[in-house]
């Protein structure tokens, strides 16, 4: 049997839109949505489905119930069936009990403890002196006693001790407190302590307007600036948004949603008007925050900081949303703005102009790498593709999908045929990072915008060789001139390991571990010590060590340009563009050869 909580878990989390959109045609009109009903084949709108009640209804045939009803009716699942299905869709693990659980929420106990908290603090913040510190603070921010209410804002005092024994008097037990992440064990036999002291707080409520847990902020400098609740059986921070219980009517209402990066861009669009805003909490937005928004609506603007960090989370969140059928639109602020600070200066009204100039995420994109120059010619074309692509696949709307496709086409010069062979094709792995600061000196030294999430992290395939390269040099002095002949610090991927080498070759023969250490930056002694206590084994043979090494750094960027034209040929616009790529690939192949390809002229030097 599987637990009523569960159940009711899996039915709050279900989007009945989209499951019974899966079956039946669904359109949006006012906050239900209507399609044809499926029970008495229908061919008009007469079947309802209402998101904010979970239900669905046909107005002609009567025929009625939630979400597990019309799976077990219309698929023939039976119940325990329908209710597994869905809780896979929305993650939430079934486990089965043996009796049926009555009696209250097991979470309750933690909603309680989490509003009692919010309540002392806020209380700490109006009516105690030590609020006045962040009391002026609010002021400074212009956050009015009213706008501050409507979020339940409230001050964490500095002393470690408060929330415990006044909480402890109330009859709440540590464990409860601990459990909560309100308290935090410090030492093993030590006292707990809070984990919020002296921070401004925003109480953070689920969904369903729970209390979960808190997001505290710092009055003045320090770190970390903003600190969350701990997770606890009600906090989760990759499953909250913040502000999404207040907005979530608004959303549903006008099927549109604003997502900011912060809780103070959250608390002054609110106090401005715009009651259809939610932030994350503090990390870049998760699957299951765009599955949870998906549930209230389809159109995203995204109005993160303009800078750089931004502009990647940006991309990232748009990946994310449109994985979950969402449109998704980016809205850009004046350089060095986020929303709490435009609206702060500028007011609410002055919102509506970037509101309005919103660009599709995808436009967007396209947009940052044409005015990069990254369509000018075939190596970056090709790169720029490669940044595209994930997004097109991410893309579940397929009408949007086709938009994209069309977009690229135009910005590219690059048939929708090929395109879409190119996108089917196994994704490229992606070009290392390494590249891409070379690459800036290209077309335009304006950097273009990083590619989209799940990017694997900086990728230097020959750095374990050349970390073997300088080692070997360490231990080999006399390979030094040698070496230094055959490749520079320019050649190596890893800057640490470029200056090593550069260090170890100017040295030469002759030099000491201590000359060498001499020339190298305080941080990077640490390494070299490493590498210099790293003894060489049994049988070394330094000489072709060293000479394995130095090829295999040397072929290594050949063979990534020739990975990189076997991409660029299908895109190659005539065939002279193919025929020069061709050539190109004669010619490298050519030099790979006569660098040993493996078989290496010999350093005669070694013992
Ligand atoms: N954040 C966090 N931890 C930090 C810094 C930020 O969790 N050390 C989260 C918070 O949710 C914060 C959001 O990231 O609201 C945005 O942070 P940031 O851009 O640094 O600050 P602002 O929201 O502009 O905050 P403020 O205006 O208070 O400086
Ligand atoms: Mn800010």
């Amino acid at each position: 049997m599987i637990s009523d909580e569960t159940v009711d878990r899996v039915r709050e989390a279900a989007d009945i839109v989209q499951i019974i959109g899966e079956h039946v045609p669904l359109r949006r009109t006012g906050t239900d949505f209507r399609g044809p009903c499926p029970f008495h084949q229908g061919t008009h709108k007469n079947f309802s489905v209402s998101p904010r009640k979970g239900i669905y209804y046909c107005f002609v045939c009567h025929e009625g119930g939630d979400v597990f009803t019309f799976l077990q009716k219309r698929l023939g699942m039976d119940w325990p069936g329908a209710v597994r299905y869905v809780a896979e869709k929305v993650g939430i693990p079934v486990e089965e009990v043996q009796r049926r659980r009555e009696g209250p929420d097991p979470r309750q106990p933690f909603w309680d403890l989490n509003a009692a908290v919010a309540d002392w603090f806020r209380i700490t913040l109006w009516d105690e002196d030590e609020g006045r510190a962040a009391r002026d603070y609010l002021a400074l921010r212009r956050v009015s006693r009213d706008v501050a209410d409507r979020f339940g804002l409230g001050f964490a005092p500095r002393d470690p001790e408060a929330l415990r024994s006044h909480f402890a008097a109330l009859g709440y037990d540590d464990t409860r407190m601990l459990d909560a992440g309100l308290l935090v064990q410090r030492d093993e036999g030590g006292d707990p302590r809070a984990r919020f002291r002296n921070r401004l707080m925003f109480p953070i409520l689920d969904a369903a307007g729970n209390a979960v847990g808190f997001g505290g902020r710092l009055l003045g400098p320090g770190e970390p600036k903003y600190l969350n609740s701990a997770e606890s059986p009600v906090f989760s921070k990759a499953r909250l948004l913040y502000g999404l219980h207040m907005a979530k009517h608004a959303i549903r209402r006008d099927d549109r949603v604003m997502l900011v990066e912060g809780y103070f861009d959250v608390v002054r669009l609110v106090s401005a008007g715009f009651d259809w805003v939610v932030a994350p909490l503090g990390t870049a937005l998760t699957e299951q925050q765009a599955a949870l928004l998906r549930r209230y609506g389809k159109t995203v603007f995204l109005l993160y900081d303009s800078d750089r960090a931004g502009l990647k989370a940006t991309f990232r969140s748009g990946d994310e949303l449109l994985r979950h059928g969402m449109s998704v639109q980016v809205v850009t602020l004046p350089d060095g703005e986020d929303p709490d600070s435009f609206v702060d200066k500028h007011g609410g009204a002055a919102l509506a102009a970037p509101l309005g100039d919103a660009l599709d995420v995808f436009e967007r994109k396209v947009q940052l790498l044409e005015r990069a120059g990254w369509f000018a010619d075939l190596r970056h074309k090709r790169r720029a593709l490669d940044r595209l692509f994930p997004t097109i696949r991410a893309t579940q709307d397929a009408i949007t999908r086709d938009m994209y496709v069309a977009r690229v086409s135009t910005a590219s010069g690059v048939s929708r045929d090929v395109l879409e062979r190119e996108l089917a094709a196994r994704p490229a792995r992606e070009s290392a990072p390494g590249d891409q600061a070379r690459d800036a000196t290209g077309p335009s030294n304006t950097r273009p915008p990083r590619g989209p999430s799940r990017r694997p992290p900086a990728r230097r395939p020959t750095a374990p060789l050349e970390r073997r390269l300088v080692w070997v040099l360490i231990h080999a002095p006399v390979l030094r001139d040698v070496v230094g002949e055959q490749v520079g610090a320019d050649d190596l991927t890893d800057e640490r390991y470029g200056k090593m080498l550069a260090a170890l070759v100017a040295s030469g023969p002759d030099g000491t571990a201590q000359q060498v250490a001499d020339q190298l930056p305080d941080d990077m002694r640490p390494l070299f010590q490493e590498l210099l206590e790293e003894p060489p084994g049994e049988g070394f043979d330094a000489s072709r060590e060293a000479e394995g090494c130095v090829t295999r750094i040397r072929v290594a960027p050949i063979e990534r340009r020739l990975r990189e034209i076997q991409r660029e040929v299908p895109i190659a616009p005539d065939d002279d563009a193919k025929n020069a790529l061709i050539r190109e690939k004669e010619q490298l192949r050519d030099e790979r050869a006569a660098l040993g390809g493996g078989r290496m002229k010999s350093f005669d030097l070694g013992r």
